[in-house]
């Protein structure tokens, strides 16, 4: 029996009642779906539609289905409800006969549907803010452990200047911090309470909407009721996080694996987190790496879904939004396991130096290095750079280095070239060059791995605050 049957004289078609079941994936809203009926029911209690007796009888049902599901999971396998909010109401009237037909007075499954995800919403975005705190805290030990490491930085995965590793990690850290600030606003707009809104009009009981909100610990009510049942824009508000988080994750990984190639060899992935090839056996592959990589994919997946799937919808419920989440519950799983998986990477991994010393062998990387000189010189950066790039192919076809050029073939170039020339090509000149806020010489490295700590320190006591 379904909970609309007084209105229609014909059985539903059975497959067509499979078609129309979410209950397979809504039911990991249990908890909230819950959550909700209980403050509701205390919110109808205060406008007498309730009597305390009956109150009691729903709330004691209510906790009672609670434990029992909390206890043993799998009795929500032996449901035949439509959805989770019919299998609530269906447990109650059940367990307590007749006075649980009285919860769904003024509610509707469209403003349940909502309050339950953004419970959920809210929750995942508390528990992926963690997982990014511990992923930016491992990116900063990482950084302090190789602060004053060199390696050739890339563009075009040409080598291009040199850096600091530890401002490589920097880069990364910076990147997560911004992810969890997006997940923090995010926040602030699914923090409102839908629950009140009714099928569309609003409920048609006085029901006391901002008790309902603080019961539930939502920090606001929203204000228009058709808006509320229909929108799922605090959905897709997490999907992009969650996407965000998932592009910088693929490039970190992307990284990762040409930086551990037997090619590139600078770091050393963990046996932990590799596999072997079953027929090829001298490999040792990066699949925790590709699979991070490989699933940033359906994270864009779902926002583009979610997105496509909002665009052709009247205002207001449509089944349509019936298919939010399993969007919302694969990219939530999947951020919350990539996280991990690529905090595990870095803690993991090693670093070898020696490899990482034989890329810098090649010293075309101080080639800026050259034209910034003559600039210091007086000479428009235009003709430094046109004068260096004749430098550099000079060098390339009589492959020797450029610090292997005599200063009298320097000159050649520009009489403004001395002696002084060569001391060019050192690491720490080159580094410390680039001395600019945000720069990666040594002391701003220094600086901003300091205010690193400080500012993942400053949300660690944040959320303990709150
Ligand atoms: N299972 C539905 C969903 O997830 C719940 C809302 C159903 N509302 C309705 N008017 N049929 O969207």
């Amino acid at each position: 029996m379904s909970i609309w049957d007084g209105r229609f004289s014909e059985k539903m078609n059975p497959d067509f009642e499979i078609f129309n079941r979410s209950f397979e994936t809504d039911q990991r809203l249990v908890l909230e779906d819950i959550q909700g009926s209980l403050a509701y029911a205390k919110a109808l209690q205060k406008i007498d539609i309730l009597t305390m007796k009956e109150l009691k009888n729903i709330v004691d049902g209510l906790n009672e289905i609670r434990t029992e599901i909390t206890n043993q999971p799998a009795l929500l396998k032996e449901s035949v409800d439509e959805d989770i909010h019919s299998y609530v109401e269906n447990s109650l009237v059940k367990k307590i006969g007749p006075t649980g037909l009285k919860l769904h007075t003024g509610r509707s499954r469209n403003e349940q549907v909502s309050v339950d995800t953004r419970l959920f919403v809210k929750k995942k975005i508390n528990e992926t803010k963690q997982r990014l705190k511990d992923l930016m805290s491992e990116l900063i030990k990482s950084a302090r452990v190789h602060e004053e490491l060199v390696i050739p930085g890339y563009t075009h995965l040409r080598k291009a200047q040199p850096v600091l590793l530890s401002h490589y990690f920097l880069a990364y850290f910076e990147m997560f911090l911004r992810d969890y600030q997006r997940f923090d606003e995010s926040f602030q707009r699914t923090d409102s309470s839908p629950l009140g809104s009714g099928a569309l009009a609003g409920c048609s009981f006085p029901i006391d909407r901002k008790f309902l909100a603080e019961k539930l610990g939502f920090s606001e009510i929203t204000h228009n009721s058709l808006d509320a049942v229909s929108d799922r824009d605090y959905i897709l508000d997490f999907l992009f996080s969650a996407s965000t988080t998932l592009v910088h994750l693929s490039r970190l990984a992307e990284d990762l694996i040409i930086f551990s190639t037997p090619e590139f060899g600078w770091i050393i992935l963990s046996d932990k987190v590799t596999t072997g090839s079953s027929l090829l056996p001298q490999k040792k592959n990066p699949d925790a790496l590709e699979l991070i990589r490989g699933k940033s994919s359906r994270l864009i997946g779902n926002l583009s879904t979610l997105l496509i799937l909002l665009k052709g919808t009247p205002l207001t419920y449509n089944k349509d939004l019936q298919d939010d989440k399993e969007l919302l519950f694969n990219s939530s799983d999947t951020v919350l396991e990539c996280l991990h998986i690529s905090k595990i990477i870095i803690e993991t991994m090693e670093i070898d130096s020696k490899a990482v010393k034989k890329a810098l062998n090649d010293d075309s990387i101080f080639a800026t290095d050259i034209a910034d000189y003559l600039v210091r010189k007086g000479v428009p950066f235009r003709s430094a750079h046109k004068i260096t790039g004749s430098i550099v192919l000079e060098c390339e076809q009589k492959k020797i280095k450029l610090s292997e050029l005599s200063l009298d073939r320097y000159k050649t170039y520009s009489l403004l070239f001395e002696d002084d020339i060569f001391k060019l090509f050192t690491l720490n000149n080159s580094i410390n060059s680039h001395s600019v806020v945000g720069g990666t010489s040594h002391d701003r490295v220094k600086g901003e791995l300091a205010r690193a700590e400080k500012r993942l320190k400053h949300l660690i006591i944040q959320e303990f605050k709150k």
